[in-house]
């Protein structure tokens, strides 16, 4: 992520720089105030291998600042750009250490001044917990601004209030920025990737056709289970056919690997489909633009720190009515203790299938 889309999302999020007990203003650190009683975190002081940098210790809890909530985190969701950071692939500054994940979700315990506290005792699902501060998920308490703690219907667990922050916040924004689905055919890239499999159950419950791809039985059948009305394999080399005749062309393309699918979202798009990118391959692509133009293809592009703050807040609210309507479930679940961090950091990173959640 680079700074200005960092500064973006603090800002969309009404972050102002924040200052520490002693009044001093804390470099890079959101809203936060002193500290009280311990507890468990896991932390990293450097940027490099899970297993070489993240450490689980007892640190001094943080307390809620104007307007932000203390929350007991009972369940910590790893997504990869938790990894990316962590390792330095996606460098952000480190202001003494840092707890990493940006998801998490548990029951606000405290109100700082100006939150209300009948909100005490809600249970909650956070949002970008990590951006701009110290104070990620992975531990047993973080405090957040009270508009990143998302209030969570009772029918709902932790550990999928947990997988939602930004896959689902990512889904909803790539699917809806052009407009409604309703009637339109859509194609999820990897529909058995977080980010993919909410793509898909939002898709469908907003009234849309949806076609998605994989690369496995396993993955298509976790595809198939969110709600898919067709699964193809993309290594299949007549994927482009078995979706044509399925549906003639898609409306909305929703891409994880833009270089890899391109002739395939090309061969199924019509005047003004929508091919959205949200993922960077290891190698950018080379853009067939006279194949784009002779497509009239629309080509965008999505990254969640940028995203603005009311979009984001429109998406929260959308996805909270759908899991209090039931409509959202979640992938299989891989359960890690905070003390095993490190390995469940390794698993993300080798791209297991399912959500990992970090249990403080
Ligand atoms: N822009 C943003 O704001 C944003 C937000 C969230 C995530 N991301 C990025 O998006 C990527 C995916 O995130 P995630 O959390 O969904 O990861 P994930 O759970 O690991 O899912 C990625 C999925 O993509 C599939 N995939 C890989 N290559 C594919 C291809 N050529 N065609 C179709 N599917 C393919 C993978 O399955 P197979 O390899 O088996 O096909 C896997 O199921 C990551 O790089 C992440 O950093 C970006």
């Amino acid at each position: 992520m680079t700074a200005g889309a960092e500064d973006s999302l603090r800002e969309a999020f009404g972050l102002i720089p924040g200052r520490d007990c002693t009044g001093q203003q804390r470099r890079g650190q959101g809203v936060q105030g002193g500290y009280a009683s311990p507890m468990k975190a896991a932390l990293y002081r450097h940027n490099g291998p899970a297993a070489e940098v993240l450490q689980v210790e007892e640190i001094e809890r943080p307390q809620p600042g104007p307007e932000e909530v203390l929350v007991r985190v009972r369940a910590s969701g790893v997504n990869p750009t938790d990894w990316k950071t962590r390792s330095g692939m996606t460098p952000r500054p480190i202001d003494g250490f840092q707890i990493p994940h940006l998801d998490g979700a548990g029951i606000i315990e405290a109100v700082g001044p100006g939150v209300d506290p009948g909100r005490v005792g809600e249970r909650v699902w956070l949002v970008m917990a990590a951006v701009g501060r110290r104070w990620g998920t992975a531990a047993e308490w973080t405090a957040v601004p009270e508009r990143q703690a998302v209030p969570l219907p009772d029918g709902a667990s932790f550990e999928l209030g947990a997988s939602l922050g930004v896959p689902a916040l990512t889904a909803h924004y790539c699917l809806f920025s052009d407009g409604p689905v309703k009637g339109q055919t859509v194609l999820v890239a990897g529909g058995a990737g977080a980010v993919g499999h909410f793509a898909i159950e939002l898709a469908k419950r907003a009234g849309a056709r949806v076609i998605t791809t994989v690369s496995s039985a396993e993955k298509g059948a976790l595809a198939e289970k969110a709600g898919a009305d067709l699964v193809v394999n993309y290594r299949a080399g007549d994927a482009a056919d078995q979706i044509r005749a399925f549906a003639p062309a898609v409306d909305r393309v929703i891409e994880v690997a833009l270089g890899a699918n391109l002739a395939l979202d090309l061969a199924l798009s019509r005047v003004g489909t929508t091919v959205v990118t949200y993922a960077a391959e290891s190698a950018d692509p080379v853009l067939p633009v006279r194949a784009c133009m002779t497509a009239n293809v629309i080509l965008r592009f999505v990254l969640l720190y940028g995203v603005p703050a009311a979009a984001l807040e429109r998406a929260a609210a959308d996805i909270t009515a759908a899991l209090a309507a039931g409509d959202l479930t979640g992938l299989p679940v891989r359960r890690y203790p905070l003390d095993h961090i490190a390995a469940a950091h390794e698993a993300a990173e080798a791209g297991v299938v399912g959500k990992i959640i970090v249990t403080p």
